[in-house]
């Protein structure tokens, strides 16, 4: 046989399946009817990406196969076969648009088709390589216990790992964790599923990258570059799993087969060895993943930073408002701490008096004291946010919240396989060097978990740090600072975006106070949080100097040479993509709406999240719209330049109920109103862009009173 052969049969069979459905469509549909993947904003992003059309109906799929036909022509060049492999993806978006006509197509443990959000909530993990590397595992294992160590293996270390074909009840069958927070997604049962990947990748480039649509040689260059995707074949491939292959290729992504077929040097390799399919691919893709030994019975991963832990499995709970508990990170002298000492003082989960309890639920004071010669009390708040994840990543721990107010759940497998109090003191211990050892030179923990010690200590030594910290933030402000910092991190995928981080103004991933930003810049000295001295004031209420202009026009390699800090209107901050917030001018109302990215409804601007994010991004600049955190919300410089956060008419109740704290406190001392949040509309109340109207009318919202926004 011949691989040329094989890629255009593949393809083959891909046309004829997509005009076959699509004939089906036109005569059960009709030409006009909607043919969309679920809440995107790009039609059927790959065929946008390569053609710059956006398909929207049931009548564009025709022309989208005509356009497909275009990259089939059959030569005896590689070049060709790839275009090939092109069209093999175009014909798998349209069989995939056409199976969600009638709704999701896919079981309900089969994720399929992810939306933009989705997408967009990958960002900040891609970035700081939490998420390492992409595999796309296609076909049956032959061994299915094998196929579960390979994707254990992927989950520890991080990536992402879409599943196509049989593998998917494979890895049911072998209890895997799967779903998009594990990082394990099953894309569907079909070889033609691979698309929803493919989507993944293209999407990734539009979004963060900013590439234009129709320059597909532009998105080709983004997804090898910066996203690194592999492809693990298992079984006996055919024609048509070859033709997928050959777009992955195109893509710059190498596949990996089990069953020998030619190789192509770098891009196309056969491993028959199933033990080594997961270091062949690594090594292939050039994926190195640091690892630090941890001494805990069960994994401890980025992988498992969103697993939840459910009541029916739970062996033993702290915090959560049935048990006091707290987390501390405070600063001690080098002298008065033994590094990686770890010490539980009270009951253990496994105590004797805990025999026949169904679930253990004790008081838990986590202290973590550290010292360094580079230490700075600044930097403890930093530290102990992490907390937050190093407990999170473990294998069948769940954390929330933070401080006084953590919430610990550990499940019945973490306790079987060993798991007790002093492996939170491992993990803790081992992240923070990991994460910290520039500043951090000895670490030790201890874990109260008697009801006396852990409310003594609250009082004593817990509470007042509190306070102390809480009393340096809230003396925070821009005027107060005499440098803000740059954050760069985004530009692995948005190449020309800065955020420049201010103490009112954290990067609007939502993950990055100025704090943060400070401690990064002594973790890395040369790294993506550079100071900006605040100098050569232009204009104090947009929020411009000079040398913020300077170090943007510098670090974004010339893109964007004026940025201000305090207006949607006159040279917004640009975005990446991965902001957790977009807020939009709704002109009638004379005010913004801001939607969250968790929100998948329609907003009074008519548009939705999805749609209102991709108006911006990439590290370009568009008036009127900005991506931002949450907490910016409450902020006094919140688009400060155009009223400020009087101006918000409209938000999702989940976000709004989450914000109104810090909201209202901040209206009321810059406006003196009690309760803002009244008055401001959400999708219970109304969405149509009148209703809204009456409502705020109703209320007196104070933006109808204010300077025309625009
Ligand atoms: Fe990206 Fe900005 Fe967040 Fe940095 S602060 S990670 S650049 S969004
Ligand atoms: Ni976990
Ligand atoms: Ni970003």
């Amino acid at each position: 046989y011949n691989l040329f052969d094989i890629i255009y049969s593949g393809t083959a069979k891909y046309l004829e399946r997509a005009e076959k459905d699509v004939a089906k469509a036109i005569e059960e549909k009709g030409r006009d009817a909607e043919a969309k993947l679920p809440d995107t904003a790009y039609g059927l992003a790959t065929i946008y990406a390569i053609t710059g059309e956006k398909l929207l109906t049931v009548g564009d799929l025709e022309r989208g196969i005509e356009m497909a036909k275009e990259h089939i022509n059959r030569t005896n060049m590689l070049a060709d076969a790839l275009e090939a492999g092109v069209a093999a993806a175009m014909l798998c978006e349209i069989i995939q648009a056409c199976k969600y006509l009638d709704g999701n197509p896919h079981p309900e443990w089969v994720d399929g088709a992810l939306t933009d959000a989705v997408v967009r909530s990958f960002g900040v993990a891609l970035v700081t390589q939490d998420i390492p590397g992409v595999a796309v595992i296609i076909g049956e294992h032959k061994d299915p216990e094998q196929l579960a160590k390979t994707i254990k293996s992927y989950q520890n270390k991080g990536l992402q790992t879409y599943l196509v074909g049989k593998c998917i009840d494979q890895a049911r069958d072998q209890k895997i964790k799967m779903g998009v927070d594990l990082r394990v997604i099953p894309c569907g049962y079909e070889i033609e599923d691979v698309i929803n990947v493919v989507s993944v990748a293209v999407r990734a480039s539009i979004m963060f990258g900013n590439t234009p649509a129709g320059e597909w040689e532009k998105h080709r260059i983004y997804t090898r570059d910066r996203v690194f995707a592999f492809v693990n074949v298992f079984g006996d491939w055919d024609d048509k799993i070859i033709a997928a292959g050959a777009c992955a290729i195109d893509m710059g992504f190498p596949a990996i087969t089990e069953t020998y077929i030619n190789e192509v040097p770098t891009l196309l390799l056969n491993q028959p060895d199933l033990t080594k399919t997961d270091a062949t691919s690594l090594e292939a893709r050039g994926i190195k993943i640091k690892v630090t030994e941890i001494d805990c019975p069960v994994s401890v991963s980025f992988a498992f930073e969103g697993e939840r832990v459910r009541k029916d499995n739970m062996k033993a709970e702290f915090g959560g408002n049935r048990t006091k508990a707290w987390e501390l990170v405070h600063t001690v002298e080098l002298g008065d701490i033994e590094d990686h000492k770890i010490t539980v003082v009270g009951p253990d989960i496994d105590d004797p008096q805990f025999d026949g309890v169904d679930v253990v639920r004790i008081p838990f004071g986590l202290e973590i004291k550290v010292a360094g010669k580079a230490m700075q009390s600044d930097f403890e708040s930093v530290l102990e946010r992490r907390l937050h994840y190093f407990l999170n990543y473990i294998e069948g721990s769940m954390h929330v919240g933070q401080r006084n107010i953590c919430w610990v759940r550990l499940t019945k497998e973490a306790f079987d396989a060993g798991f007790r109090l002093r492996h939170f003191g491992e993990v803790v211990y081992a992240k923070m060097l990991d994460e910290f050892g520039k500043v951090v030179d000895k670490v030790e923990v201890t874990i109260y978990t008697k009801e006396e010690d852990v409310v003594r200590l609250e009082e004593e030594l817990v509470r007042p740090i509190y306070n102390v910290r809480d009393d340096r933030l809230n003396s925070l402000t821009d005027e107060s600072v005499d440098v803000f910092y740059t954050c760069t991190l985004c530009q692995s995928f948005a190449p020309s975006h800065v955020c420049v981080v201010t103490p009112e103004r954290l990067g609007l991933c939502g993950a990055v106070s100025w704090l943060d930003s400070k401690a990064t810049k002594e973790l890395d000295p040369t790294g993506p949080a550079q100071p900006i001295e605040k100098n050569g004031v232009i204009d104090e209420r947009l929020g411009a100097w000079e040398e913020v202009n300077d170090v943007v026009a510098k670090c974004s390699q010339g893109a964007v040479e004026k940025v201000t800090l305090y207006s949607i209107l006159e040279d917004p901050m640009t975005s990446c993509g991965c902001f957790e917030c977009i807020c939009g001018i709704m002109p009638e109302a004379n005010g913004v709406v801001i939607v969250n990215r968790e929100f998948g409804g329609m907003t009074p601007t008519g548009m939705t999240f999805s749609e209102l994010a991709s108006m911006t991004g990439g590290g370009v600049q568009t008036p009127g719209f900005m991506g931002h955190g949450r907490r910016f919300i409450s902020s006094k410089k919140f688009m400060a330049a155009e009223g400020g956060i009087e101006r918000i008419v409209w938000m999702p109740k989940e976000l709004k109920d989450d914000v109104a704290e810090r909201l209202n406190k901040s209206v009321q001392e810059l406006y003196g109103i009690e309760n803002f949040t009244d008055m401001v509309c959400d999708e219970t109340i109304a969405v149509d862009s009148e209703a809204v109207l009456e409502f705020l009318t109703e209320k007196g919202h104070p933006a109808l009173e204010m300077d025309p926004i625009m």
